[in-house]
């Protein structure tokens, strides 16, 4: 923490008062926060979950919640919201934790940048699987060299959330009734952290819409991605078809591999890891549970993980997530995952739409940071 930031308490507020939930045990529990208010465009959803929140300002419009004195700002509501609301927020000079995805549009990518650059406080992509203790632990191992040089990783998001919305609701015209993949920063971000690389090209077909006449989108889709750095990432998406959550997740390199499913947010006996052992023949090459280099590979922020807060929302992820925003907001720095790395992981599912439409041929992923 900044010296002169020491005694700070930043007013925070959250838009979207469902997914915003997974931030209140966290900002209520900080030192350095206070949850000054929320905001949801349904009074009745706002009354139900005040005290969640611990009974803060209520608002049901988010420019008065706004201009209401904050520091900081949760943006969960819903998928096209995201950029508007930050872009707002940030010509204020209030700092932005964005839901994910970062956008709903190429166009919209454009915008937030724009205001990013012009603006005076920080903007945060708020991608919690990046945070999972297994997803962090591997990171620390991939960078050491662990795995040797990674060629090729796998990735899933199938979670079914077709019931979750009425008909007509936001979901059904930013997700399933697009083709391709555009809700797959959950599997993408955490694999660009392990390679630390961005997505260049995709290539993506789709299934087609069998599970709802209703639906046009395809109910799974296959994305190929090449990296800048030679690698090859397979991503599966499918927000629809009528089966339990799943998050296959994988890594290979010249060194051995790595394998989960990280959809029940906990780090368990799935995780496993098989690498070349020297002092064996080199077929020789048999899976270990990934908790036999947590001590070697645990990063600081779970080390420093508040008591029982793995018990928290998305087994910790979530509470992490936040807090690592709030210190990058008082030690002013740039915050983890920043503007350009939430596009590496948004831009590829929005580019996946427009391979999709074109029979699967590869389009090249453009990079934010040069535009
Ligand atoms: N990171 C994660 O693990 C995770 C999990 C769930 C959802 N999400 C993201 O969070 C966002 C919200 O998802 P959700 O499941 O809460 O959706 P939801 O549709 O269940 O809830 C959205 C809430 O926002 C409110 N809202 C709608 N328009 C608003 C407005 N203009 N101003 C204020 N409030 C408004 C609605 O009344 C509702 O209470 C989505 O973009 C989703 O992609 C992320």
């Amino acid at each position: 923490v900044v010296k002169e930031n020491f005694y700070m308490k930043l007013r925070a507020g959250v838009i979207g008062t469902n997914r915003g939930q997974a931030f209140a045990n966290a900002l209520l529990n900080c030192e350095h926060t206070e949850m000054a208010a929320i905001c949801d465009i349904n009074p009745e959803i706002l009354q139900k979950n005040k005290d969640i929140f611990g009974n803060p300002a209520l608002f049901t419009d988010y420019r008065r919640m706004l201009e209401s004195g904050i520091d900081m700002v949760i943006v969960a509501a819903p998928l096209p919201l995201h950029v508007p609301i930050s872009i707002e927020a940030l010509d204020m000079g209030i700092h932005v934790f964005s839901e994910v995805p970062a956008a709903s549009s190429l166009e919209q990518c454009g915008d937030l940048v724009q205001a990013v650059r012009r603006s005076k406080a920080k903007y945060m992509f708020g991608e919690n699987c990046c945070y999972m203790k297994n997803h962090m632990i591997v990171k620390e191992m991939a960078r050491a060299g662990v795995f040797g040089d990674i060629y090729y990783a796998e990735g899933e998001y199938v979670h079914n959330v077709r019931f979750r919305d009425e008909p007509g609701g936001w979901r059904e015209k930013f997700l399933f009734d697009r083709r391709g993949g555009t809700y797959q920063t959950h599997s993408l971000g955490p694999i660009l952290e392990w390679l630390d690389d961005i997505v260049v090209t995709v290539n993506c077909v789709g299934s087609g819409s069998h599970v709802d006449p209703r639906i046009h989108g395809d109910d799974s889709s296959v994305m190929l991605c090449t990296t800048a750095k030679g690698a090859l990432i397979s991503l599966r998406n499918d927000v629809l078809s009528p089966r339990p959550f799943s998050g296959y997740a994988s890594l290979q390199g010249t060194n051995g591999c790595y394998e989960t499913d990280w959809s029940t947010s906990k780090y368990s006996e799935m995780d496993r890891v098989a690498l070349v052992d020297p002092e064996k023949p080199k077929e020789d090459v048999t899976f270990r549970p990934l908790s036999d280099f947590e001590k070697d590979f645990t990063p600081k922020v779970w080390r420093d993980l508040p008591e029982g807060a793995d018990k928290w929302e998305h087994g910790g992820a979530d509470p992490l997530a936040i807090m690592d925003f709030v210190h990058a907001i008082l030690e002013d720095r740039e915050p983890p995952i920043d503007v350009y790395r939430g596009l590496d992981f948004t831009v590829p599912g929005l580019i996946s739409e427009i391979s999709a439409n074109q029979g699967g041929a590869p389009v090249a992923v453009p990079n934010f940071r040069y535009r």
